[in-house]
């Protein structure tokens, strides 16, 4: 009996007759040969038709055949390095085909140039494009590459709860819902206060769940919602913290590259410059990075970008700065010790200059800016007290979270990695509504 195959193992059946199952993206049409590129989730494949092999009835209909036809194909495969496709290099010559459903409308997407509003708003057909498919193929990578390396390395999963009753980063990016007799409960900005919880009974843990900012920041690295995976471990400090990160970036990197060939290929993605990085990754200061962007700044022509880059200590950056940063390293660049006002309550301050914490930012190249954010926690109660003050915090909301530092504290630390400003990196897109399947930006929840 004849296989059903799926594209990505088209390479096992060479002068085998198989079965694929999927649509039609493309038609062309030459003489006595129409040529489909059919894609079936796993990849995009050249089927050959030729017309003395098939009934006249069916040939005729395969000239037709509109695009996102869904249809079954019976063929041989041959290797031809000439092939179209993802990965490309194998055909099959059509034996038979069923047109399962043929589309009788115009389909939206006909394949031309369509503007970034209009994709959006069908968003729900614009993932059956090839670049789009390959981009979240890539974002299953990297999530199952983290989980991976986190399962292999100690940290035990542990779920963090979605609706919460008190902000962690910070009070102006909450979105609010009603709750019951309670009020009103906020969606999760972050899992990692509940994860502090956890690892004083895990020693090491690691959540990984939607996030949600009410952001009002309408940039190419900013969603409402968005995916972060955030390990949290006991008995570490700041510098064991960055050696972690950097493992682990590297272990997802290395996976992508090794499964994900044909995808980056066809994003045209430059590999050389990921296939380079290996840890260590450079460490520099809040401090030394604002040497680096004043010397940007008296070097360069662009009086505009002077403008941009426009700094003075204590100021968070912006994603100018990141982008010149990241500019001159050819690896992610880790930026540790920022100023305290600048960062979350729950930051360790560094000893000796409280008007810097133990924070750790990893920013990545080609001006991709920051993946990462972490820190080392406070561990000591009455630090703690004070900081929840200081940032009007209710000490109330927060109760739980300071029996942490009463019972068995320890130094300890975390970050959150951006599932979706990672993707965003390593496939090398603009912008970062492409990394997720269904953005949710400020002007977007349709579809
Ligand atoms: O730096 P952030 O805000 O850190 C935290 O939430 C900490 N509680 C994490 C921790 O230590 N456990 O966010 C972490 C990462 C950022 O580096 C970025 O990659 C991503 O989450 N991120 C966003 N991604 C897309 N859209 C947004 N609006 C994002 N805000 C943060
Ligand atoms: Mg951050």
């Amino acid at each position: 009996m004849t296989q059903i195959v799926r594209v990505e193992e088209i390479h096992k059946y060479v002068d085998q007759e198989v079965i694929i199952q999927g649509w039609v993206y493309n038609r062309t049409h030459k003489g006595k040969l129409v040529f489909l590129l059919v894609r079936d989730g796993s990849g995009f494949l050249q089927c050959v038709a030729f017309k003395n092999d098939l009934e006249a009835e069916l040939f005729d209909q395969l000239t037709r055949v509109p695009q996102e036809s869904s249809v079954i194909i019976t063929g041989k495969v041959r290797a031809d390095q000439r092939a179209p496709g993802i990965p490309g290099g194998y055909e099959v010559g059509v034996t038979h085909a069923q047109i399962l459903q043929a589309p009788e409308e115009e389909y939206p997407l006909a394949l031309k140039e369509h503007g970034v509003e209009f994709v959006l708003d069908h968003r729900h057909l614009w993932l059956r494009m090839p670049s789009q498919w390959a981009i979240l193929r890539i974002r299953a990578t990297v999530i199952s590459a983290v989980r991976e390396w986190l399962d292999q390395n100690g940290f035990i999963n542990m779920d963090t709860p979605i609706l919460t009753p008190a902000a962690c980063e910070g009070t102006t990016t909450l979105f609010e819902t009603p709750y019951f007799d309670e009020g009103v409960a906020y969606l999760a900005q972050s899992g990692q206060l509940y994860n502090e919880a956890n690892i004083f009974s895990f020693g090491r843990v690691y959540c990984f769940g939607p996030t949600f900012r009410a952001e009002k920041s309408k940039t190419r690295r900013h969603l409402t919602e968005f995916w972060m995976v955030e390990p949290e471990a006991a008995f570490c400090d700041l510098d064991q913290l960055m050696e972690i990160e950097e493992q682990f970036v590297t272990h997802i990197l290395k996976r992508v590259l090794k499964e994900r060939k044909a995808e980056l290929a066809s994003l045209e993605r430059d590999t050389s410059v990921l296939e380079k990085i290996e840890p260590p990754f450079p460490r520099i200061s809040y401090d030394e990075a604002l040497e680096m962007l004043a010397d940007i700044r008296e070097k360069t022509e662009d009086s505009e970008l002077r403008e941009q880059l426009q700094i003075e200590w204590g100021m968070d950056f912006g994603s100018p700065h990141e982008t010149e940063l990241t500019g001159r390293f050819e690896k992610p660049v880790f930026v540790y010790g920022y100023p305290t006002q600048v960062k979350a309550f729950y930051m360790e301050p560094w000893p000796g200059r409280p008007e810097v914490c133990k924070s750790v930012d990893l920013l990545a190249p080609e001006g991709y800016g920051e993946i990462i954010g972490g820190s080392e926690r406070i561990s000591n109660l009455d630090l703690l007290r004070r900081r929840l003050h200081e940032h009007n915090l209710p000490e109330d909301a927060f109760r739980w979270y300071m029996d942490l530092r009463r019972f068995g504290s320890v130094p300890h630390s975390g970050f959150g990695m951006g599932i979706e400003r990672t993707v965003s990196w390593i496939t090398g897109i603009k912008h970062i509504r492409e990394a997720i399947p269904f953005p949710r930006t400020i002007k977007r929840v349709y579809p």
